[in-house]
Order: structure tokens, then sequence, then C-alpha cells
């Protein structure tokens, strides 16, 4: 499945894409907020496999869709900037959650609001989802101000709830319905 936005292509990892993955996941600024550590080869090499099955929209509960998120500028299948992530996790409830991951050196410059605001619809057209959440760190600022931009809601700040990197992190949940993502 692939999307354009303005300026992105939202497409299918690739094997190709190992280098710009493992760059990513040796990069402490960018794992910082992340529940993965440091990555050696083998564990991207991993991480790429699940990405290149997960090409189909979630249509079962714990599936995921991963987009590798590269310029639309540029040939398809060029190193990708950066992806995003939309699980179904809950069929019943029509619930999903998005996630996203850019390469520093593209930051500030939008690519990571327009990646996940084409998620969302993603989330809401094709997937008929009612309520799409996003979790995060709420001293991860950059994180934040996304789901900011992107209408999301800050819905429960739960207090020392996860693990992180050896010390305990306060955990935010955002989340946007369907009608306000229209309105
Ligand atoms: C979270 C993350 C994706 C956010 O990236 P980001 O670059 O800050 O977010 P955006 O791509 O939406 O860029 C927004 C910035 O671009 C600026 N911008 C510049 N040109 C722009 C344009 N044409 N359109 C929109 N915004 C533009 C915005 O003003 C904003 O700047 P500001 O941060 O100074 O307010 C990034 O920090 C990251 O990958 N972190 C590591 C992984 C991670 O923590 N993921 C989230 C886990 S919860």
């Amino acid at each position: 499945m692939r999307r354009h936005t303005e300026r992105l292509l939202l497409r299918p990892f690739a094997e190709g894409d190992l280098e710009a993955l493992h760059s990513w996941d040796t990069n402490p600024a960018v794992v910082r907020y992340l529940l993965t550590g440091i990555a050696d080869l083998a564990t991207s090499e991993q991480r790429l496999a699940r990405r290149i099955a997960n090409t189909a929209l979630p249509r079962h509960e714990g599936e995921r869709i991963h987009f590798a998120v590269q310029l639309a500028s540029e040939v398809v299948g060029v190193r990708p900037i950066g992806e995003v992530n939309l699980d179904l996790i809950s069929a019943e409830h029509s619930c999903g959650e998005i996630g996203y991951v850019f390469d520093p050196t593209y930051h500030g410059k939008g690519y990571a609001t327009e990646a996940a605001r084409e998620l969302l619809r993603v989330g809401f057209d094709d997937l008929g989802l009612h309520r799409i959440t996003a979790h995060c760190y709420p001293e991860n600022h950059a994180s934040t101000a996304v789901m900011r931009r992107l209408g999301m809601r800050e819905e429960a700040h739960h207090v020392a709830n996860e693990w992180l990197k050896g010390e305990w992190a306060d955990e935010g949940v955002w989340a946007i319905l369907e009608h306000e993502w229209r309105d």
C-alpha cells in the first residue's frame, strides 16, 4: 500500500532500507524515548523483516502496518527519512494507535506531522476506525508537539508508568475521535 502527501511518499519497507533503519536504531537521540535500545545489525535486520511483513492494513487485533516515509520528489525506493505505523488495538471498539520515528537530519520540517496526518486518514477512512491513540513520554516535547498539531488531546498522564532506559518514566496517552478529525 502506498500513500502520497504533498511532499512525501508512504510506501512499504524493502530490503534496501536496512542502512536507514540501522542508522536510526543506533542513534541515541532517536531511541532516547523508544522502549527499544541501541540495536546491533542482526536486531535491525529482524526489525526490518517485521516491517517488510507488515504491509497490509491491519484487520485483526494486534496487527500493524508499517510505512517507510520518503521524499515524494525522489525516485521510489530511495533511502527513507522516517517511518510511521498504525496498529489495530481493538477491532470490537474500532481503536487504533499510531507511532512515528524520523531521521534527525529531517526533523524540523513538518514531515512527521504530514506523514502522521496521512496515517490518521488511513485509520479513519480506510479502516473505519472510531478512535486513534498515541502514547508518548511527556518530556518528549517534539513528539507531543506532533500530536498537538494533529489535533489530538492528552487524555491521561500516567506517573512512573514505564521503565525507560534505566528509570521510571511518566507516560502520556493522546487521542482523537473520528468526528473530531473530520471537523
Ligand atoms: C517525534 C519526531 C518524529 C518529531 O519530529 P519533528 O521534526 O519535530 O516534527 P515535524 O516533522 O512535524 O516538524 C515540526 C517542525 O517543523 C517546522 N516546519 C518547518 N517547515 C515546515 C513546513 N513546511 N510545514 C510544517 N512544519 C514545518 C515546524 O514549525 C516545527 O518546528 P518546531 O519544532 O520548531 O515547532 C522526532 O523528534 C523523532 O523522530 N524523534 C525520535 C523518535 C521518537 O521519539 N518518536 C516518537 C515516539 S512517541
